[in-house]
């Protein structure tokens, strides 16, 4: 790597959200270190795959380890900032392995806040999740919104958040750390048990998608690129520390999203009954005006427009849609 190029580190960056900030960040001339871990819950396969665009490229370079193990400190040498993605993820799953989440998300980020700090990086930004609200009656929610997680993800997010503001607390101003509170993110690489990859999938394939609860829940759900955006100008902010909702503004219900995604493909959903879940919330809906004012932050994908994305991503290309709004290929 040029030594004068600015360097922008990434944890988690084998991931959905990870591999496309990388990618973004390297399209904005920085050079990008990118930490990941051989996930044990997910496919080693997948993961490869996510960064099939960076691997070769001289501007990335993946290290390779646990963020609660592997030496820090060679990987946070000249960053400009730190994205820390890294993070055991999924709400459901949660419940089973609570301890799990606790090292992955707390401990892992109070050890690198610290290495951080060690390191003298300027910028922390850290994702953060709408599930640290909680079932909030506030709609759209804003950052001022009581937060209280109804499960064990949305408690580590929220106690991950509150390390690094601890953390920089005595170094301020010197580390800035913004939290960005993403909502139900989708796009191409989307997690494979997430909503809307599952019913892409089951309408190209026919294979049944579970709808837990009586499918009226509703989600924010942003588009990866607009995340990225948000990302990226969190990297440049000149505000101090702070929590930022990234979202749309909007929320669907997980009904509405099947109708849509049968109008759009002109295939249903095979759907499957199935018990709601603790911690799964009846709605989510980012109050954005913060990041607006803030971060100059405008989501700019509509969720018509980023489910056709993710669907001729899902479908390798080979499928178009129609003008009539069916799919062929
Ligand atoms: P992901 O599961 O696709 O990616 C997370 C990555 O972190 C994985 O590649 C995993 O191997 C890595 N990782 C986990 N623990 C690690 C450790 N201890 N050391 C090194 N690597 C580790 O998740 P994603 O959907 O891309 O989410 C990225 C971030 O955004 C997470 O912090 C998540 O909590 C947050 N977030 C995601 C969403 C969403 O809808 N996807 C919404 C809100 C917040
Ligand atoms: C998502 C991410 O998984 C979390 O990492 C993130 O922190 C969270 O968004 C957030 O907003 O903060 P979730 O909203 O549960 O969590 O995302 P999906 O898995 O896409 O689920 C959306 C809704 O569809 C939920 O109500 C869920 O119960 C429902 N769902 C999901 C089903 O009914 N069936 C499924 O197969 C999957």
């Amino acid at each position: 790597m040029r030594s004068e190029a600015e360097v922008a580190v990434v944890t988690g960056v084998a991931g959905f959200i990870g591999s496309h900030l990388a990618e973004a960040l390297i399209r904005h001339g920085m050079h990008v270190v990118g930490v990941d871990r051989r996930s044990a819950v997910r496919p080693a396969m997948a993961q490869a795959g996510n960064l099939a665009g960076l691997r070769s490229d001289p501007r990335f370079r993946l290290v390779e380890g646990d963020l609660l193990t592997m030496p820090l400190e060679p990987c946070l040498e000249q960053a400009r900032v730190v994205f820390h993605l890294a993070a055991r993820t999924g709400v459901r799953g949660s419940w089973r392995n609570v301890n799990a989440y606790l090292i992955d998300n707390v401990v892992a980020t109070d050890r690198l806040a610290a290495a951080c700090l060690a390191a003298k990086v300027p910028r922390l930004v850290v994702a953060s999740s709408s599930s640290v609200y909680g079932d909030t009656c506030e709609h759209p929610t804003s950052e001022l919104a009581t937060t209280c997680p109804l499960s064990p993800y949305g408690m580590t997010k929220l106690a991950a958040e509150q390390l690094c503001f601890a953390a920089a607390a005595d170094a301020a101003p010197d580390l800035r750390v913004v939290a960005l509170r993403l909502f139900t993110v989708y796009g191409p690489r989307q997690r494979p048990n997430m909503l809307i990859r599952r019913l892409l999938h089951s309408a190209l394939t026919g294979e049944p998608v579970p709808i837990y609860g009586d499918g009226l829940q509703r989600r924010d759900f942003v588009h990866v690129d607009d995340v990225v955006r948000a990302c990226l100008l969190a990297m440049t902010t000149p505000s101090a520390s702070g929590v930022f909702n990234v979202g749309t503004g909007c929320s669907t219900a997980v009904a509405e999203v099947v109708e849509l995604i049968a109008a759009l493909t002109g295939w249903r959903p095979t759907l499957q009954d199935a018990d709601g879940h603790a911690g799964d919330v009846p709605c989510t809906e980012a109050d954005v005006t913060k990041a607006a004012t803030l971060l100059g932050y405008r989501p700019m994908v509509a969720l018509k427009d980023g489910l056709v994305a993710q669907l001729a991503w899902m479908a390798g290309g080979q499928w178009q849609l129609t003008m009539e709004g069916g799919v062929r290929d």
